[in-house]
């Protein structure tokens, strides 16, 4: 894990990450998934808290964010775990990484032309991430601490495409349950369910799911205090839990205000509260979002936002036909909500059943 740097506004949670760590230590599990929407604070938690919680108890320390490398988690994973390891290990297993694939690729007979190429691509790439994982899994096994792997934005890994990486993962922590402890954490519940819920998922039983516990009074308490301690005006607390609760108890967002006091104290409170709310709820990120959008998307968003659940019925095809102003078809509501999935923007409930997966996102569409 990269080193990270101390951050004076970050509140710690030592015993959050003490009731993860002692977790483990009873031995009766060897992963955990959690989840929260979106900003709440997983992933500073998991670098900032619970690794180096870890690392102070003699774990070995792996983080991986899949989302931002969602085209090839395995190779993703593969270095984080090799960055686990002591730094001389990792240049050689990146060169074996990168290496074979051209090899097996090259020999590769392509009976079906292009298509039939591709795939030989694909398969052999697959092969060569598995490879990979073995090969740093089996350095990892030489070392005498045990390993915390924290893969964030976990869901990447219940893509079909990525299936084969995952079952291979899957199997080769399972062997090694007693060293390696693995936390899976991301934004989709739902998504996240279905990985650890369905018996033909590779990770099916594997990590028990649950809420991550979200910062609240003390966190507003404590942000609060430190800036106070360099305010020429003090805020008030009373005030600062009211911002906390009107930014629908966003950390991010939460700090976004204590800044801009911070920077315009004389203009007060009220004034800091009314910036941030019309800077998070009509973000211009999300008109550009909005604008990047399909018109046949943004016709399903709006659709999903006003609480159009089953967007196949009638009802709902006939209202996308008005707002796109053509006929509508099945097709185009799957094609839609397809898009709309591998962008991260929608979710999959239940079969049939979507939304939005950032709620202030959400709260922009409803107010457009
Ligand atoms: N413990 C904390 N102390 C101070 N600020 C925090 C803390 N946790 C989160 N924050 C603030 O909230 C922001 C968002 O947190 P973070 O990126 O960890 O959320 P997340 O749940 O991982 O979001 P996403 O699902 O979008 O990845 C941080 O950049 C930080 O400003
Ligand atoms: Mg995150």
């Amino acid at each position: 894990m990269e080193t990270v740097l101390a951050d004076p506004w970050h509140f710690p949670r030592p015993a959050l990450a003490e009731a993860y760590l002692a977790m483990f230590d009873l031995k009766l599990t060897s992963a955990r998934g959690l989840f929260a929407r979106r900003r709440m604070g997983k992933t500073e938690f998991l670098c900032r808290d619970l690794l180096p919680a870890a690392a102070k108890q003699g774990y070995l320390v792996a983080y991986t964010n899949l989302w931002d490398n969602r085209a090839a988690p395995d190779s993703a994973l593969v270095s984080a775990l090799a960055m686990a390891l002591k730094p001389q290990g990792v240049q050689a297993l990146l060169a074996k990484f990168r290496a074979p694939v051209k090899r097996v690729r090259a020999s590769a007979s392509i009976p079906g032309g292009v298509e039939g190429g591709f795939e030989a691509e694909l398969t052999s790439a697959a092969v060569e991430g598995v490879l990979a994982l073995q090969d740093v899994l089996a350095q990892l096994d030489r070392q005498k601490q045990p390993l915390l792997l924290a893969i964030d934005e976990a869901q990447v890994l219940a893509s079909a495409e990525h299936s084969d990486f995952s079952h291979a993962l899957r199997s080769a922590l399972d062997i090694r349950k007693d060293r390696i402890k693995v936390i899976f954490a991301g934004s989709s519940e739902t998504t996240l369910r279905d990985m650890f819920a369905r018996p033909l998922e590779p990770f099916y039983n594997w990590a028990a799911l649950e809420p991550f516990p979200l910062l609240g009074a003390e966190f507003v308490s404590f942000t609060t205090e430190l800036a106070n301690s360099m305010a020429r005006m003090p805020l008030s607390l009373d005030y600062a839990h009211r911002a906390f609760d009107e930014l629908h108890r966003t950390p991010e967002f939460f700090k976004r205000f204590i800044e801009r006091y911070m920077l315009y104290q004389m203009e007060g409170e009220a004034a800091a509260l009314a910036h941030t709310k019309a800077s998070v709820f009509s973000d211009g990120h999300f008109l550009k979002q909005w604008n990047n959008l399909l018109p046949a998307d943004q016709a399903v968003l709006s659709l999903l936002v006003h609480g159009e659940s089953d967007l196949y019925a009638a009802p709902a095809q006939a209202k996308l036909s008005s707002l796109l102003r053509q006929a509508v078809t099945k097709n185009t509501v799957s094609h839609a909500l397809r898009r709309l999935q591998a962008a991260n923007v929608v979710t999959r409930l239940a079969l049939g059943e979507y939304r939005l997966e950032d709620e202030t996102f959400a709260e922009w569409v409803r107010r457009r």
